[in-house]
């Protein structure tokens, strides 16, 4: 290892990387997104689909990641680059993918920023939540302050580096996530009628085999869902991986991973649909679910304040641990091409991804009247970022390392040390045939969808 790689620091152990790599995954993609869709696709068909998906095309792909990061020990476009010059730009868009995600996401980070405030300081929602949000992300100071505060803090957080910065905050804040999430279950559980929550999650719907466009609906929501949740194809893996030490078991890390992002997927769905049903509301997608459903709920719940600020915090920490992976990879670049300052590169990226996200905030109000192709400027970060640059980084991702790159080079790196492969043959497979294939599909119908 040259000493300038040895000085972009590492994470200090594979428990410390597990927790970083699964903060990155477990986000706003599982609180919001995951209950409301299983739930609609299908519920327990949805599930079994989201499992068979996760071992076939989340395990090889992020595998992969892994892999490339952990064997070049360099940032995601430098990690192409040494491996192959003409294959840089894969890890140009994740470069360019995780700075556009982060200027929209930290947008509903700092929405919930202002409801942990507003809890704090005694909540008060008004009569109509749904107006209430509305109104609020539609005004045209306070979300931008909330938004650059969220990115003010996630940029504090990587400012500190690799082992200081993000593993210390993760081994802390994955922990405080996971003890949220079951006090919140166990609550949402006891509520009269939260079996209603339940069964519409579990109880398998056959309605979706009703006709071919309502299965592959659900197929693709799953497939969708497994991206976006564990975070692939925007070279997050290939960062966090590039700081993993040569001991470390890439495979087990691999599994250890999905399965906690899944877990924290049931188990939100198991805090929110349970309340939901219980209070005789419908569930419904996107933010209106977190931030209109769920401060209604808690309103009317005994202690309901308090289980609000917990919530809350708890969407807080999924969402910040989330955003560090995303200002890192970005960070990363810029770090080990020109030798810059960590903190000064964090915070002019942060400041760049600010000002991006004020136009994007000020879409849902003032700007709203800028379209493109009939989307707001927050919708289109979101459009390019999840149906374009997201599949299209994993597919040649995949392909890269398929074909390209070769798999005996994934082999040599996950067998380091002594390690076992033991599902090589079924890697090869999956990595050369099924997920390609499985990542152009989504590709092709998110487009059309
Ligand atoms: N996985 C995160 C979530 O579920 O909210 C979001 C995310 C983070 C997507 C990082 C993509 C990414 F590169």
């Amino acid at each position: 290892m040259s000493k300038q790689q040895a000085n972009r620091g590492s994470f200090s152990s594979s428990i410390g990387f597990i927790l970083a790599a699964a903060g990155s995954a477990i986000g706003l993609g599982n609180l919001w997104k995951f209950p409301y869709v299983a739930g609609n696709s299908g519920g327990g068909f949805f599930i079994i689909a989201y499992f068979l998906f996760a071992l076939i095309l989340g395990v090889p792909v992020m595998l992969s990641e892994m892999v490339i990061g952990r064997n070049t020990n360099l940032n995601a476009i430098g990690a192409f680059q040494r491996l192959n010059k003409k294959w840089t730009f894969v890890g140009a868009i994740g470069v360019i993918g995780a700075f556009l995600i982060l200027s929209y996401y930290s947008i509903v980070g700092g929405w919930v920023l202002k409801y942990i405030f507003s809890y704090l300081i005694g909540a008060d929602f008004g009569a109509d939540k749904v107006a209430y949000f509305n109104n609020f992300v539609a005004s045209p100071v306070e979300p931008v302050i909330f938004h650059l505060l969220f990115l003010g803090l996630t940029a504090c957080v990587v400012t500190l580096g690799v082992s200081g910065g993000i593993e210390k905050a993760s081994k802390f804040m994955l922990p405080a996530l996971f003890i949220l999430l079951i006090g919140l279950v166990i609550r949402s559980l006891t509520l009269p009628n939260a079996i209603e929550g339940v069964k519409f999650l579990f109880v398998p719907n056959t309605e979706v085999f009703k006709d071919a466009s309502t299965t592959s609906n659900m197929l693709l929501s799953a497939m969708g869902q497994i991206f976006f949740s564990l975070s692939l194809g925007m070279g997050i893996m290939v960062t966090y991986g590039s700081y993993i030490k040569k001991d470390s078991n890439l495979t087990t890390n691999t599994f250890f991973i999905i399965g906690l992002d899944t877990l924290m997927a049931l188990l939100s769905g198991l805090v929110i649909l349970p309340a939901v049903f219980s209070f005789g509301y419908e569930p419904a997608a996107g933010p209106g679910l977190i931030f209109s459903i769920i401060p209604a709920i808690f309103e009317i719940m005994p202690f309901g304040s308090i289980f609000g600020l917990l919530f809350f915090t708890l969407v807080f920490l999924a969402a910040i641990t989330s955003s560090m992976s995303l200002l890192e990879v970005v960070s990363a670049y810029f770090i080990d091409t020109y030798k810059w300052n960590r903190k000064k590169v964090t915070f002019i990226l942060a400041i760049a991804m600010g000002i991006v996200g004020i136009f994007a905030s000020l879409s849902m109000g003032p700007l709203s009247h800028v379209t493109i192709g009939g989307l707001n400027i927050f919708d289109t970060l979101g459009f390019i970022t999840d149906k374009l640059l997201m599949p299209i980084g994993a597919f040649c991702t995949t392909i890269f390392v398929g074909y390209i790159w070769g798999l005996n080079n994934v082999k040599a790196e996950v067998e380091l040390n002594g390690m076992k492969f033991y599902f090589y043959r079924a890697y090869s497979i999956l990595i050369r045939y099924i997920a390609p294939v499985l990542i152009f599909i989504i590709f092709v119908m998110g487009l059309f969808a």
